[in-house]
């Protein structure tokens, strides 16, 4: 069973080197994950400061993901799942985290800077193709932009398509 949870200090280091496997499984080189680094690495600040859970067995942590939040958008900045589970169900369970927490927060949209390898996924999740935007790490990069649209509802509960 995944459960999703906060992460611990202590686990920082180990999500980190997550986000470098995962985001590898496109089979970038050794230069292109360098630049991508920062991108990829969990700090104990964020741990503080933004919305970040886990996906976890009962023996390890499967996945990542992390929100934040821009007036009523948010904003996807993190969703990484370990290579040896992807199409198992993770991602889902992340991204149904996301949009509920957005939505909770009151956000209309959350909005994915996708990489190419990843659009499709969104795409099947009800992500609405925005046109590109520029990559946070490789200068004159373009990434697929996709919102999902979020619903608040009276109770509290969120709906995202
Ligand atoms: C993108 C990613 C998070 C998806 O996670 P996942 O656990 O493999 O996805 P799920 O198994 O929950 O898939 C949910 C649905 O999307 C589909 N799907 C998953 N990956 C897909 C892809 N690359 N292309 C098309 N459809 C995809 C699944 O088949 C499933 O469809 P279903 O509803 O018919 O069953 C995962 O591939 C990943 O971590 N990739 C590497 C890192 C990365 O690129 N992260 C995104 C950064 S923007």
């Amino acid at each position: 069973m995944i459960v999703i949870r906060e992460a611990q200090t202590e686990e920082c280091s180990l999500l980190s080197d997550l986000c470098v496997r995962s985001k590898a499984v496109w089979g970038y080189d050794t230069e292109f994950m360098e630049r991508c680094r920062a991108e990829l690495t969990v700090t104990p600040e964020m741990l503080r400061e933004t919305d970040l859970r886990v996906a976890a067995t009962d023996d390890r942590i499967v996945g990542v993901v992390q929100i934040s939040f821009d007036g009523t958008d948010a904003e996807l900045d993190k969703l990484f799942v370990e290579p040896d589970l992807l199409r198992g169900g993770v991602g889902r369970t992340l991204l149904e985290w996301a949009t509920m927490a957005a939505a909770l927060r009151g956000a209309t949209r959350l909005i994915i800077d996708a990489d190419p390898g990843a659009a499709n996924f969104y795409r099947r999740m009800g992500g609405v193709d925005a046109g590109t935007a520029p990559s946070a790490s490789i200068p004159g990069r373009h990434l697929p932009r996709l919102y999902i649209p979020l619903v608040p509802t009276a109770n509290g509960e969120a709906d995202s398509p």
